[in-house]
């Protein structure tokens, strides 16, 4: 039997988390065990998905909690170290590209402990992203490169990984959704919010570039109240904070600041949304594979296949007006088409994981 870690953290990773843990679980070779660092531990933010994706309480919780990048991450590591020592697996799972992804392979490979990267190969090429320095260290130190994308098979071979260790599995956020469709379909978010389908917009924000600086903050949210939609807008903590912080005095009228939304809710919302403005790296591929337009506050995507196949276009605060007034030169009667976007993610890793692990 081998035992394997899955590792999850903040927000983005529950998604990717749970349709590889209800996968593993059903296969007799593996004990698999969910390793939550506690990088998130708001319930909106951590706890409401793991109910509703039904991943279990997690087996170990580290309580690592907020700080500084490398406080964060530098307690990460010591946590999973310590349990790597107590609970040695044959083989760490990390997904995308949070503080936890980076800390935790870093960990297992000091203990030699195989590491395995859902969501590997993706670049931005924008060194500034916190994002893209855990994405590099980590696919340079990984054994097994799992990927979404032809894209990213690309750029590591570039960087020199070995082609042997890159399996193009697809998109995993995509098997959550497919999973959850049918509760996604019964949320009542619309009726209570009382929002018509495709009578509004939702934004989302929280990069530090972004969020971080209130002035700029404040001219992204005042552009974004001069569009012609209404516009829903679920704060992250980040964000809200540099709101309630510095922005309190000034009046949105056509944003509804309501809090984070689970992820039923979430999805709900997407499907009914006119478009989307956002600078999360997800809701790019979540919006695509939903054929709904999605307008990306920033300068690069570490998802470009959403842009020349999918429905995302890169905006500037200066530009965001115009190209949502001239609409979108992807037409939206296009349906999303990417390969191995399909739902079947979780299965092909499992098969890889299975080979990887020399289990027959
Ligand atoms: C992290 C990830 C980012 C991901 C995002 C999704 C890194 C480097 N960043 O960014 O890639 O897109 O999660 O949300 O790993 N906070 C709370 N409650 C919580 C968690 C955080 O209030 O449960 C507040 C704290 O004040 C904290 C701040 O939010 O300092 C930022 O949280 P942190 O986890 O450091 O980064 P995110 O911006 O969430």
């Amino acid at each position: 039997m081998k035992k394997i870690h899955l590792i999850c953290a903040a927000r983005p990773n529950f998604m990717k988390v749970a349709p590889l843990y209800h996968a593993l679980t059903k296969e007799p070779w593996c004990d698999v065990k969910i390793v939550h660092t506690g990088q998130h531990y708001d319930q909106l933010l951590s706890d409401v998905f793991l109910d509703q994706l039904k991943i279990p309480k997690p087996h170990f919780y580290l309580n690592i909690g907020s700080g500084s990048h490398s406080e964060q991450t530098g307690k990460t590591m010591i946590g999973y170290e310590h349990l790597c020592q107590e609970n040695r697996p044959d083989l760490c799972i990390v997904v995308g590209d949070v503080n936890a992804t980076l800390a935790c392979t870093l960990a297992a490979k000091k203990c030699n402990i195989p590491v395995a990267h859902v969501e590997a190969g993706l670049r931005s090429f924008d060194m500034t992203m916190p994002e893209e320095i855990n994405r590099i260290v980590v696919d340079r130190v990984c054994d097994l490169h799992l990927t979404p994308s032809e894209d990213a098979d690309l750029n590591l071979l570039k960087e020199g990984v070995s082609a042997g260790s890159i399996k193009r599995v697809g998109n995993i956020m995509i098997d959550s959704l497919e999973l959850m469709r049918p509760e996604i379909q019964k949320s009542s978010i619309l009726e209570k919010s009382k929002l018509q389908d495709k009578g509004y917009s939702v934004l989302t924000l929280h990069r530090p570039i972004n969020v971080d600086m209130p002035d700029k903050l404040a001219r992204i949210l005042e552009t974004i109240n001069g569009l012609e939609f209404q516009c829903i807008f679920p704060i992250h903590p980040r964000t809200r904070k540099v709101i309630e912080g510095n922005l309190l005095s000034i009046s949105y009228d056509n944003l509804q600041f309501i809090d984070p939304l689970p992820y039923t809710e979430f999805m709900r919302l997407i499907m009914g949304a006119k478009y989307v403005i956002t600078d999360s790296g997800g809701i790019q591929e979540e919006t695509s594979y939903l054929n709904i337009p999605c307008f990306t506050l920033r300068h690069t995507t570490e998802r470009p296949i959403t842009v020349t196949q999918g429905t995302n276009q890169l905006v500037t605060l200066e530009n965001l007006m115009q190209k949502i007034k001239t609409g979108f030169s992807n037409d939206t009667s296009l349906t999303c088409n990417i390969d191995l976007w399909d739902g079947k993610t979780s299965q092909r890793i499992v098969k890889h994981l299975k080979e990887f692990l020399n289990y027959e």
